[in-house]
């Protein structure tokens, strides 16, 4: 426990206890101790039906095949719905209460820091709990709906219910980036956590808050990333073990 705790610097420390505004962003490796499986990261790539996972997460794959993305997502949801938050989550739903001006910007769609407490999400990819009509936009909570009607139909207008997530070729949900984008110019420390870093324009934001914000940027994966050399310090450990420690 002791050798843990001297993971975090005394610099890092400090500046932790003097922040105001925090800025994080996390990826699905905060997910990863809960049990959700990764995209990437350990070696290999997230594959389903034979299919990788960012043809099944494809906007050309909605409109090819609209009940196949719903079977995915559906698929998705349910390994989801078994899982509790875990130390990482809790750790940053604890955040929100401690800084005065905090953010928590994720990429993750699995819905696990609200689960855990965290409000005010910025969910930069949607969330596999919300369908959306391909027609009005109107938006639905799944777990009010019929779980046997594929695809659900939007009772406004008739059409069909996509799942509200952000798909690849897709744009991200309008003001989510541009308010998390604000956040990152404006805030002290900046934690980037559990995520590969490589999806754009989320690997953006820990650029803007160290470039346009000074920020001091940290990051805490297990493995390096494209971002781990414009990062102050980074810490090679899970967000689980991590977190807690601050
Ligand atoms: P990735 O799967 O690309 O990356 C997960 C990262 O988490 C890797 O860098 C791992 O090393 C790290 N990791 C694994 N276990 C961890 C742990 N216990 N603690 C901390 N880090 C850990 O996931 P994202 O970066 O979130 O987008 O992927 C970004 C986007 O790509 C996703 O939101 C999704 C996907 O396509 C869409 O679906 C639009």
């Amino acid at each position: 426990m002791q050798a843990r705790a001297d993971l975090i610097s005394e610099e890092l420390r400090e500046r932790f206890a003097e922040a105001r505004r925090v800025l994080v962003l996390t990826g699905a490796g905060v997910s990863a101790e809960s049990g959700v499986p990764t995209f990437r990261g350990g070696g290999g790539a997230g594959v389903w039906k034979g299919m990788p996972f960012n043809i099944i997460s494809s906007a050309g794959m909605l409109e090819r095949d609209l009940p196949e993305v719903w079977a995915w997502f559906d698929y998705r949801r349910g390994l989801v719905e078994k899982l509790a938050p875990n130390p990482a989550h809790a750790a940053l739903a604890r955040w929100q209460e401690r800084f005065r001006d905090f953010t928590l910007v994720t990429q993750n769609i699995d819905g696990l820091h609200q689960a855990a407490g965290a409000r005010n999400v910025i969910e930069l990819h949607g969330s596999l709990w919300r369908g959306r009509c391909v027609s009005c936009s109107s938006r639905y909570d799944l777990r009010e709906l019929n779980e046997q009607e594929r695809p659900p139909i939007c009772r406004l207008c008739g059409n069909y219910l996509r799942p509200d997530v952000v798909l690849f070729g897709e744009q991200l949900p309008l003001g989510a980036f541009e308010l998390a984008a604000e956040r990152a110019r404006a805030c002290e420390l900046c934690f980037v956590v559990g995520t590969s870093a490589v999806v754009y324009p989320a690997a953006m934001l820990p650029e803007i808050a160290s470039r346009a914000g000074g920020a001091y940027v940290v990051e805490i994966n297990p493995e390096r990333t494209p971002l781990s050399d414009l990062c102050d310090e980074t810490i090679q450990g899970k967000a689980g073990e991590i977190l807690p420690l601050l």
